[in-house]
């Protein structure tokens, strides 16, 4: 028998491309291919790549700068770029790196078996297609091996929401939601190989809209329901939401069932109403505050997270201010920020942007008020008892790590009878220390 082929996948940008990079995984599988870790040991590398800023999208040529030299050890090695560069770029990045030898787009990678044997041909193929199918659908399926405890399933892709400053509407295109029912099955699949805690994903995926065959509309919340009768499914969440997505059934169910996770990443981009308008995100900043007053009514303990984006162009420093305030309001676990990017076919990029300074100034004051909230919510935590599901062994012996439903990382010691908890176990634990980036605590 022939040595199977070697895939190494280096993935960038968010989780829906770590679920993409699992899928063209199988894909390639069915052309023989195995995974590797090692860039240098491969006979393919895929550079599962993200357009959303420009220091995303430049990673990539750098990266394929690093990796040339590999193509004179192996001359069987062939590269592909995909994602949401290879959607925005297309056929350019052949023209820009003569070592691309293929190119697909996030919708068309369950072409890729066909475009894999194409490029073995001699050709360098591009699909950046938005086809009719659904690539899900038409996937390959790899071998059904056992998974570790978490997972992600992608349900929705794509966005309508048009925010005047981002790629994804055009690198992802139009909203489309998966059938409920194929969803179900393939979580009820991923449950039988050891999964105990769903990521559902989409780029909108609270605005969630999935057919069902009873012909009745599936909104996220009754998905999320129909998911939580898994009985060996124990913990469920979901990312990325969209303020005015957050419907009434899908609060509710934040209050009344215990399998959907107390964390919400909730992004509001601004504090400002005239950044906000900018932005063409139609909602205000009181808006916001008012919907997570409902959600903390019905879920006090829900732990929030959040994006922002500073010197978008027009930004004063009294609207800089208001988002310094909203933030304080609303005492975010953790926030992610970053300076504006202007992204080319993007509305806002017709702007004057501010000076890098100015940019510069105002990330750092923003990161640390975060870092501070982000502290103190860690600190908070110490004394309290929380369930940690299981993930890897730690460094110590009968250490396990694993994080808690507000989805802190903890290092978990003290294991009941002293002996080695295993990966999944849902495990009651005291919160015994923090750290900036992790918890330490005792299994009760
Ligand atoms: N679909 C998600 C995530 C979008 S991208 C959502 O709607 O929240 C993740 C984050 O990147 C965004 O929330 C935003 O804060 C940031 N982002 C998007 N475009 C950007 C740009 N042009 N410049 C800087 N940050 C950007
Ligand atoms: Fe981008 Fe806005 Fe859509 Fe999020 S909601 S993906 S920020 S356009
Ligand atoms: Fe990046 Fe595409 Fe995700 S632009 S953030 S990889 S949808």
């Amino acid at each position: 028998m022939t040595q199977p082929r070697k895939l190494f996948i280096k993935t960038y940008g968010c989780q829906m491309n770590v679920y993409d990079s699992e899928r063209m995984a199988e894909a390639l599988g069915v052309n023989g291919y195995v995974t590797t870790d090692r860039a240098d040991d491969a006979d393919m590398i895929l550079l599962n790549t993200c357009h959303i800023r420009e220091k995303a999208a430049e990673k990539v040529y750098s990266e394929l700068g690093r990796l040339r030299p590999l193509k004179d050890l192996n001359p069987d090695l062939r590269i592909g770029i995909a994602g949401c560069v290879a959607q925005a770029e297309g056929e350019e990045i052949l023209r820009r790196a003569p070592v691309v030898d293929l190119v697909v787009g996030p919708q068309t990678y369950h072409r890729l078996p066909e475009m894999e044997i194409a490029m073995r041909g001699g050709a360098r193929p591009v699909d950046t297609d938005f086809p009719q199918e659904d690539k899900f659908e038409h996937l390959p399926k790899g071998p059904r091996a056992r998974r570790g405890p978490t997972a992600f399933l992608t349900v929705q892709e794509g966005c309508d929401k048009f925010c005047a400053f981002c790629v994804v509407p055009y690198t992802r295109g139009t909203e489309v939601s998966r059938p409920a029912e194929r969803l179900l099955r393939e979580a009820r699949d991923l449950v039988d190989r050891g999964v105990r805690e769903i990521t559902l994903l989409g780029q909108n995926v609270n605005g969630y809209h999935g057919a069902g065959t009873d012909g009745k509309a599936w909104t996220l919340a009754r998905l999320v329901r129909a998911l939580a009768e898994i009985p060996e499914l124990w913990r469920i969440r979901y990312t990325t939401s969209h303020p005015n997505d957050m419907t009434d059934d899908l609060i509710e169910a934040h209050g009344d069932l215990d399998k959907l996770m107390p964390y919400l990443h909730l992004p509001v981009q601004s504090g400002s109403d005239a950044i906000l308008k900018a932005m063409n995100r139609k909602h205000t900043a009181a808006d916001y505050l008012r919907l997570l007053d409902r959600l903390r009514a019905v879920r006090p303990d829900l732990a929030l997270s959040g994006d922002f984006i500073v010197g978008f162009p027009g930004e004063t420093d009294q609207d800089f201010e208001d988002t310094l305030t909203l933030v304080r309001n609303v005492g975010y676990h953790s926030a992610f920020s970053f300076k504006y990017s202007a992204r080319p076919g993007t509305p806002a990029a017709e702007r004057p942007v501010l000076p890098d300074s100015v940019l510069d100034a105002r990330l750092h004051t923003l990161q640390s008020l975060i870092t501070e909230q982000q502290r103190a919510a860690q600190e908070a935590m110490v004394g309290r008892e929380v369930s940690v599901l299981f993930e890897k062994p730690g460094r110590m012996p009968g250490q396990m790590v694993g994080k808690t439903e507000y989805l802190h990382a903890v290092h978990v010691t003290g294991q009941p009878g002293g002996s080695q908890a295993a990966p999944g176990t849902l495990q009651r634990v005291r919160i015994t220390a923090s750290s900036t980036n992790s918890l330490a605590g005792e299994a009760l």
